[in-house]
């Protein structure tokens, strides 16, 4: 199959007679790019899956415009919930509710509850006004591989396998939706991203974050897969830990690899002259670099060592939940 890229303006009717008849088509959005397809329609559901080679008891997010009414997809069971519509969507904030059945059991994992988020990424916007239909996605990545944040992204994993990407540039935010079960009475995190706790607590007074014991039900499947990962080598180091870091770095070279430093721009000094993946300052370009970095990193390094920011809290709890998975 021959993979088109199209910019979004260019390409959104072809997206939409692509979707409507079944197939599949990646999108942009602000967090990272997805794939998507249909949510309605079970074949085109499961061309997602085999694409991806996605585990299938691991559901999807539905995708919908501003103006589609989620009270079609959902049951909104409580009032906190159109406090946090009204404060974080359109935006990188993804609600798991009651499913009511139309987006298909395929997407779901045959589970009860449907991920929605409303992407506030312009392009986005436009292909779901036009397609008007909950388009479910997962990132546009190969299974475990790190996620796309740009059209050449979608390109490297899945060239060959899908007719469409439609490009709508870098992506804003860089790391994936935060994923918030809100069918209890207090709202609880599955997956940190963007929107952070404390953003949640102030619209919706409470934030529980999901621990994830082993033994436990699992509540979001995705977080109990490896992901992210680049295709060389990794290594994490905590941030008072540099000198190992440069010890390491210092190891790979004497057996003539080629290492890469990747840290935040406060930390660069300690690795003057070495390889650099910087990743900036604060905690929103840290996000918005990360993937980028990684991609950049695999092509270039035999290894990545990674330090990470000595710090936890709002954006950096996304952050870290990332860096562990891919580097650690
Ligand atoms: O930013 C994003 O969320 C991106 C863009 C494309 O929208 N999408 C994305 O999709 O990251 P994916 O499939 O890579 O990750 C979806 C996450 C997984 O951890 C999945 O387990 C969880 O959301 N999830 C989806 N539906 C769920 C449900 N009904 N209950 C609990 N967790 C769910
Ligand atoms: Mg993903």
């Amino acid at each position: 199959m021959n993979t088109e890229i199209l910019s979004v303006d260019d390409g959104i009717e072809k997206a939409k007679e692509i979707l409507l008849s079944g197939g599949i088509v990646a999108m942009p959005t602000e967090t990272v790019y997805g794939l998507a397809a249909d949510g309605t329609n079970p074949e085109a559901v499961k061309k997602i899956f085999e694409v991806k080679g996605r585990p299938s008891d691991n559901p999807l997010i539905a995708h919908v415009h501003n103006d589609y009414d989620i009270n079609k997809l959902v049951v909104v069971k409580h009032d906190y919930i159109y406090k946090l519509i009204k404060a974080f969507m359109p935006g990188p904030l993804t609600l798991v509710m009651e499913s009511k059945g139309v987006v298909c059991k395929e997407a779901v994992a045959g589970g009860d509850t449907l991920a929605v988020r409303m992407p506030s990424h312009r392009g986005c916007q436009a292909l779901l006004r036009a397609v008007n239909l909950p388009l479910v996605a997962p990132s546009a990545n190969l299974s475990k591989h790190t996620s796309p944040v740009s059209a050449e992204h979608v390109f490297c994993d899945l060239n060959g396998k899908i007719p469409l990407i439609l490009d709508g540039g870098r992506c804003s935010g860089g790391i994936e939706s935060t994923v918030l079960d809100v069918t209890e009475k207090v709202p609880r995190i599955l997956r940190a991203g963007l929107i952070t706790k404390e953003m949640i607590e102030s619209v919706a007074g409470g934030c529980d974050i999901a621990e994830h014991k082993e033994g436990d039900k699992v509540r979001s499947p995705g977080v109990k897969y490896r992901h992210y990962r680049p295709k060389c080598d990794t290594a994490l180091f905590d941030i008072t830990e540099t000198d190992k870091a440069d010890a390491l770095y210092v190891a790979e070279v004497k057996k003539g690899r080629t290492p890469y430093i990747m840290c935040s721009d406060d930390v660069a000094d300690k690795f003057a002259g070495k390889n650099l993946l910087l990743l900036g300052k604060s905690g929103e370009e840290i996000a918005y670099n990360l993937y980028d970095k990684l991609l950049e990193g695999e092509k270039k390094a035999d290894i990545i060592i990674a330090v990470s920011f000595g710090r936890e809290d709002g954006v950096y709890l996304g952050i870290m939940n990332r860096l562990r998975k891919s580097c650690g």
